[in-house]
């Protein structure tokens, strides 16, 4: 079976890590702060016995965590059939990350970008074979959500990127094909029109970020509304992506960001850290946080 390298082991690297694994493939992963790297573990661990004792994976949790391997560096990186970036949402950070790999790898290996907005002919510039870059487009909490976004750059190749759409297939994901590149790609462009609009009418006073989540849920049979949405993606990550997608010019209505840094500033990331819009209790339940009450 292939083997993956996962750059970067945060929220949506972790995840990809597990799915992966789960799926049957060796799995490197990597991180340049060890702490990602131990709550990844920890995570992967958590989740892979709960689905275990739910009947949910076919292997047990042990033989999916053994397949998951911890890198100090890139060294593996020649070895590995496929390798999925994801790294903080910057350009350049991921750029020059793509230039490494280009460099360091032969060229039938497939080197994928987890980005949320940037297109990726931007990322593959300055490699020798950006034939072999292509966007493979995630969904947190990846363990559950099965959409992958694959992004043809405009210098993807054909094969490359079908063998991308057959990758994700193969780690149990549904594959939704990006023909041609356009920042923010399909969902995100949808999901941020719909977000920007929620942002507006919780500021201006005009409904509380409960009501919204529960109006969408309610009457447009939304499983989650998009403030909660937006917790699980992580407010940091949220403004990290939007400002990326403005400075590519991509914007369509401007966006206010006042309540989300003021959200960032007071520590509220999002359920990653326990609380955002809503408070995450350790027995599961969800409070509503009153955003009226940040300076
Ligand atoms: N959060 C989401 O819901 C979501 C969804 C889809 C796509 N994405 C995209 O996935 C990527 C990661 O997002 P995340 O939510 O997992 O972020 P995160 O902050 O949880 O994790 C990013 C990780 O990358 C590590 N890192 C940073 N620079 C690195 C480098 N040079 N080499 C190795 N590791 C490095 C950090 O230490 C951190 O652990 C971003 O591009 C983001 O836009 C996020």
């Amino acid at each position: 079976m292939d083997s993956v390298l996962i750059i970067g082991a945060g929220f949506m690297g972790g995840g990809i890590a597990q799915v992966a694994a789960q799926s049957g493939y060796t799995v490197y992963l990597q991180d340049i702060n060890p702490v990602s790297l131990d709550k990844a573990l920890q995570q992967i661990k958590w989740s892979t016995e709960k689905l275990a004792a739910k009947g949910k994976i076919k292997d047990s949790a042990k033989d999916v965590q053994d397949r998951i391997h911890i890198v100090n560096d890139l060294s593996i990186a020649p070895k590995c059939e496929w390798i999925i970036e994801v790294v903080y949402e910057d350009k350049q950070m991921k750029n020059a990350l793509f230039k490494d790999l280009d460099a360091k790898c032969p060229p039938q290996t497939i080197i994928a970008s987890n980005t949320s907005t940037i297109p990726i002919t931007l990322l593959a510039e300055g490699t020798r074979y950006p034939e072999r870059i292509v966007g493979m487009h995630f969904f947190g909490p990846v363990p559950i959500m099965r959409l992958v976004e694959v992004i043809k750059g405009e210098k993807t190749s054909d094969a490359v990127f079908n063998k991308s759409v057959d990758f994700v297939s193969s780690i149990g994901k549904y594959p939704v094909k990006v023909m041609k590149e356009v920042p923010g790609f399909i969902m995100n462009r949808i999901n941020g029109a719909a977000f920007r609009e929620a942002l507006s009418l919780v500021e201006k006073g005009i409904a509380s970020v409960e009501d919204v989540d529960k109006g969408m849920h309610y009457g447009f049979n939304w499983n989650i509304g998009p403030f909660e949405i937006a917790d699980n993606s992580g407010l940091d990550t949220y403004i990290r992506s939007r400002k990326q997608y403005e400075a590519l010019g991509a914007i369509e209505a401007p966006t206010s960001y006042d309540l989300i840094e003021k959200m960032v500033k007071a520590g509220r990331l999002g359920r990653k850290v326990g609380k955002g819009f809503y408070d995450y209790t350790p027995d599961g339940k969800k409070i509503p946080f009153d955003v009226t009450t940040l300076k």
